[in-house]
C-alpha cells in the first residue's frame, strides 16, 4: 500500500492511546507530546532495542543517566550558548515566525501567502533557560540540555577511571532533551522537548576514519534489523555548509518520511572538539595516557546520535498497513515483535462468566514474561481488528471448547492463521515465536 499519511498515523495513534497532545484539556500545548499506555510501551521497546545493541551486547560500551540541569559552563565550553541558534525570520504581514533555512520560498510566507514580507534572518538561541535557587538573577542561570552528549564528556575521565576501559570505548546514554525550536511540526518529528540515544565513541585519532565508517554502517543496520524497509532508510554525508562546528564529517541516516527524505540520527566525526574545550574550561586535563606507547592524547570521538521518540514515529509508520480481506479494509500494524507494545492479547470469546477463569489462567501463566492484555468486551472480531491495529502479533482466544478440549485457539497477526493448542502449551508455544 502506499506510505500512510501524517494524518493517519496521528489518528491512529491518538485514538489508540499511543500519543496524546500535551495539556490537551487546557487546549493542548503545542510541541510537546505525552505517550500513552501503547506508546510508553513501544517507546520503552525502541529504547531497549538500542541499548541492548549499544551497551548489553559489547565489551567496549557502557551506559551513563547524567543530569539535566548542569553547569552552565557546560554550555559554554560546548559552544551552545553561544552557537546553537538558527536563522529565524517574521513576516511582518500574519507575524508568524520561520526558520528561513527550511523554507521552501525564502521570500515566500507559508502562513498568509505573501511575498518579501520578511524581516532580516536573527540568530536565535533554542537553549531552554530556567534559574537555579530562589534567585532569578544572571548567576543563578541554568540550562536544560539540550542534547545528552555533554553529560558524558563532562564524565569521560571518571567513566574511563571507574570501569577501566582501554581505548577504543564508548559511553552511551538514552534521556530528555530540550530545544526551543522555531518550527516544531510535523506531529513527534521536531518537539520542544525530547528524547535521544546518543553514544560517544573514544578511539586513537588515527582509528576515527575508520570508526566513523564502522558507525555508519552499524547504524542503518540497526534499523533495518528492527524493521524498517532497507528501501526507505539511507545514509546521507553532510556538505561541508551543513556541518556543525564541532564535526570534520556527519551522516545521517534518513528515513522516507509521508514529506520526504528526512532526519532520524545523525553520526558524527567530532574530532578531539569536546575534551579539548572542556579542558579548557575546567581546568581538568581530559587528555589520555596509553601507557604501551608512552603517549598523551586527546581522543577522537565518533557519534551515533539518534532521537528515541523521532525513531519510534518512524517505525509506527513503516509498521501501518492496509489491505482487504472479505470486502472490509483490515488495518494492521506489522511491528517487530520485539517492538510490538502488546505481545499477546487473551480474549474470552463471550463475557460470559464461565469463560472468565481460563481467560485470567492464561492471562497470569503469560504476563511474568510478556506484556499482556485481556479484553473481554465487543464482538471477537472488532477485538481483533483492535489488536491488528496495534500490532499485537499473538491473540490467544479462549471458547466454549475450551471447557471440553482445555485449548485454546492461537491467531497470528499477520496471516490470521490460527492454531488450536493445549492450555499448558500456550506459554512454550509463544516462547518458540515471540522474543
Ligand atoms: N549530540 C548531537 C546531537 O544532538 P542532533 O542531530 O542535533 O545531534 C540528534 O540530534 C538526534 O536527536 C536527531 O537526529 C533527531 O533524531 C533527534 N532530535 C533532534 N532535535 C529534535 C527535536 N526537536 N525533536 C525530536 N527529535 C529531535
Amino acid at each position: 500500500m502506499p506510505a500512510p499519511s501524517l494524518d493517519t498515523i496521528a489518528n491512529l495513534a491518538k485514538k489508540r492511546g499511543f500519543v496524546f497532545q500535551s495539556s490537551e484539556i487546557y487546549g493542548g500545548l503545542r510541541s510537546a507530546y505525552d505517550y500513552g499506555p501503547l506508546g510508553v510501551e513501544l517507546l520503552r521497546n525502541v529504547k531497549e532495542q538500542w541499548w541492548k545493541a549499544m551497551v548489553r551486547e559489547r565489551g567496549d560500551i557502557v551506559g551513563l543517566d547524567s543530569a539535566v540541569l548542569q553547569a552552565r559552563q557546560v554550555w559554554v565550553a560546548s559552544g551552545h550558548e553561544a552557537e546553537f541558534t538558527d536563522p529565524l525570520v517574521e513576516c511582518t504581514n500574519c507575524n508568524n515566525r520561520f526558520r528561513v533555512d527550511k523554507l521552501e520560498d525564502a521570500s515566500l510566507c507559508p502562513n498568509c501567502g505573501q511575498r518579501d514580507t520578511f524581516t532580516e534572518p536573527r540568530q536565535f538561541n533554542l537553549l531552554f533557560t530556567t534559574h537555579m535557587g530562589p534567585v532569578e538573577d544572571e548567576g543563578a542561570k541554568v540550562y536544560l540540555r539540550p542534547e545528552t552528549a555533554q553529560g558524558i564528556f563532562i564524565n569521560y575521565e571518571n567513566v574511563r577511571r571507574t570501569s577501566r576501559l582501554k581505548l577504543p570505548f564508548g559511553i552511551a546514554q538514552i534521556g530528555k532533551a530540550f530545544r526551543n525550536e522555531i518550527t516544531p511540526g510535523q506531529f513527534v518529528f521536531r518537539t520542544r522537548e525530547f528524547e535521544q540515544m546518543e553514544m560517544e565513541y573514544f578511539c586513537h585519532p588515527s582509528e576515527s576514519a575508520d570508526w566513523y565508517e564502522y558507525w555508519q554502517k552499524a547504524r542503518l543496520a540497526w534499523y533495518v534489523d528492527l524493521g524498517l524497509p532497507a528501501e526507505s532508510v539511507r545514509l546521507r554525508e553532510h556538505e561541508q555548509d551543513e556541518l556543525s562546528h564541532y564535526s570534520t564529517g556527519t551522516s545521517d541516516v534518513e528515513f522516507q518520511f509521508p514529506w520526504g527524505w528526512d532526519e532520524l540520527e545523525g553520526i558524527a566525526n567530532r574530532t578531539d572538539f569536546d575534551l579539548k574545550q572542556h579542558t579548557e574550561h575546567s581546568g581538568t586535563d581530559l587528555r589520555y595516557y596509553d601507557q604501551e606507547a608512552d603517549e598523551r592524547f586527546f581522543p577522537h570521538v565518533i557519534e551515533p546520535a539518534a532521537g528515541a521518540t523521532r525513531t519510534t514515529f518512524a517505525f509506527l509508520i513503516a509498521a501501518y498497513d492496509e489491505e482487504e480481506v472479505r470486502g472490509e479494509t483490515r488495518t494492521v500494524l506489522r511491528l517487530d515483535k520485539r517492538l510490538a507494545p502488546i505481545k499477546v492479547a487473551v480474549l474470552p470469546l463471550s463475557k460470559k462468566d464461565e469463560l472468565i477463569p481460563d481467560t485470567e489462567a492464561v492471562a497470569v501463566a503469560l504476563r511474568s514474561r510478556w506484556a499482556v492484555e485481556v479484553d473481554v468486551t465487543q464482538a471477537i472480531g472488532r477485538r481483533y481488528r483492535r489488536q491488528d491495529e496495534i500490532g499485537t502479533p499473538y491473540c490467544v482466544t479462549i471458547d466454549f471448547d475450551t471447557l471440553e478440549d482445555r485449548a485454546v485457539t492461537i491467531r497470528d497477526r499477520d496471516t490470521m492463521a490460527q492454531d488450536r493448542v493445549a492450555i499448558d502449551q500456550v506459554p512454550g508455544y509463544l516462547a518458540e515465536r515471540l522474543p
